[in-house]
């Protein structure tokens, strides 16, 4: 996507060799219209995948599954990190280790809103190790549905993610792969 690659340029920040910046219009300040423009062209390209829910992991994957969600006129579930006060106990969940965070974190969302039988659209804003990604398969699949597909804002293609989602059968989508992030540059796939 041009206008996200444009926007990745102009106000990304390189904070290492394998950390990226994106408060601007991402992870702190939501760039809205970016942002939909995002959802559209998530929507565009799995439109005829029969998407029943766009299903993403709290906090900054919930504004591009939002937008996407609205594009293809379905609801839009978040899974937590967190039991909150109104989790109730008849809870999926899956544990997920953060490799860039050294932790583990677990991933709860409550049954009634994954169902059997439903085509559900992964959203997240960054694909790294995969480990997200591979938690919301794991609850879709103790569901009964079917992960159709996970569309990513900014993938590391450096990380082993892509291999490992595509290894459990579901097709990676990416707005914007970086290859490579070295000396403050940002180098693009292909
Ligand atoms: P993985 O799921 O692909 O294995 O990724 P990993 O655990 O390594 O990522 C942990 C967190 O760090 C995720 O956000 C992820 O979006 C974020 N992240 C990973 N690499 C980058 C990067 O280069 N730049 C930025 N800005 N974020 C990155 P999170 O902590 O789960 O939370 P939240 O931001 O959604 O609240
Ligand atoms: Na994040
Ligand atoms: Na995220």
């Amino acid at each position: 996507m041009r206008e996200l690659k444009e926007k990745i340029l102009e106000e990304g920040v390189v904070l290492s060799d394998d950390i990226l910046k994106v408060d601007s219009f991402l992870n702190q300040q939501i760039d809205v219209e970016l942002i939909s423009k995002m959802g559209k062209e998530f929507a565009e390209h799995f439109k005829d995948r029969k998407i029943d829910k766009v299903f993403t992991v709290e906090s900054s994957g919930i504004a591009p599954a939002l937008a996407t969600a609205s594009e293809l006129g379905v609801k839009c579930v978040f899974g937590r990190k967190k039991q909150s006060l109104t989790t109730s106990e008849d809870v999926y969940h899956s544990s997920v280790f953060s490799f860039t965070k050294q932790v583990m974190n677990e991933l709860i969302v409550n049954k009634e809103f994954i169902n059997e039988g439903e085509n559900v659209l992964m959203i997240d804003d960054f694909l790294a190790n995969g480990q997200a990604a591979k938690g919301m398969i794991a609850i879709i699949r103790q569901a009964g549905a079917n992960p159709v597909g996970c569309g990513i804002v900014i993938e590391k293609s450096f990380s082993n993610g892509r291999k490992l989602i595509e290894d459990m059968d579901v097709e990676v989508y990416s707005l914007a792969r970086i290859a490579k992030l070295e000396d403050g540059n940002i180098e693009f796939a292909e």
